[in-house]
C-alpha cells in the first residue's frame, strides 16, 4: 500500500471513490475532505491510497500535536473494501508516522461504525473514553518499527 499526495493527475478519481450507501453517514465525502485540505492547508494532508497500481482509498492527515498523528478521515472505495487493505492503509499510515518520530495515532469513529470499530481494535487502537462531536476518540500507541532499516534489508 502505498499514500500519494492528491493531485492534478489523481484528484477526479479520487473524488469518485465512495463508500457503500449505508457508510455515508461515517465519513466525509472526498470532495469535502479535499476542499477542508485546501483551506486548512498545511495543516491538514490530503493522501491517496494505492495498492498496486489501483486507487483504493483515501485519508486525511493532521499534524496538531507533537508527537501525534491525527487521522481525520479514512476510506476505502466499496469496490475494494473486504480485502485487508483497510488493515494495509492504516499500517502504511503507521509508518509514516514512525519516520516522523511520532509515537501516537489518533482517530474518532461513529459509534455504530462496527466495521471501522472492529478494525481499529484489532489494529491496536484503544477507547480513550474521550467523546468529540458524538464520535469515539480511539488512540494508538506505536511501537517502534521491527523492520530491518531499508539498507539492511537489501543485504
Ligand atoms: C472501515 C473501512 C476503511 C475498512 O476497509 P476494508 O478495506 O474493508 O478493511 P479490511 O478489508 O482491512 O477489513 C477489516 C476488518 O473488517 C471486516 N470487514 C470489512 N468489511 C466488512 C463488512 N462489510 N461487514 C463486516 N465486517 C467487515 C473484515 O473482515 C476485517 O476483519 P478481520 O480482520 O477480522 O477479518 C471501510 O469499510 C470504509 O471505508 N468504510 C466507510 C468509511 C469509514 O467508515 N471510514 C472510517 C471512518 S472513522
Amino acid at each position: 500500500m502505498r499514500l500519494e499526495p492528491v493531485t492534478e493527475d489523481n484528484y477526479r478519481a479520487v473524488i469518485g471513490l465512495e463508500v457503500h450507501e449505508e457508510q455515508r453517514a461515517f465519513v466525509a465525502t472526498n470532495l469535502k475532505s479535499i476542499a477542508d485540505a485546501w483551506i486548512h492547508r498545511p495543516k491538514l494532508q490530503p493522501l491517496a491510497l494505492f495498492g498496486g497500481e489501483e486507487l483504493v482509498g483515501f485519508t486525511l492527515l493532521e499534524r496538531d500535536r507533537p508527537g501525534v498523528l491525527h487521522i481525520v478521515r479514512f476510506m476505502i472505495d466499496r469496490r475494494a473494501q473486504g480485502r485487508g487493505l483497510g488493515r494495509k492503509g492504516l499500517a502504511a499510515i503507521a509508518d509514516v508516522a514512525r519516520s516522523e518520530g511520532r509515537t501516537e495515532l489518533v482517530l474518532s469513529v461513529v459509534p455504530g461504525n462496527a466495521v471501522a470499530r472492529g478494525l481499529y481494535a484489532a489494529f491496536g487502537f484503544t477507547d480513550t473514553g474521550e467523546v468529540d462531536g458524538g464520535e469515539l476518540v480511539m488512540r494508538h500507541v506505536l511501537a517502534p518499527s521491527t523492520r530491518a532499516p531499508a539498507h539492511l534489508a537489501e543485504q
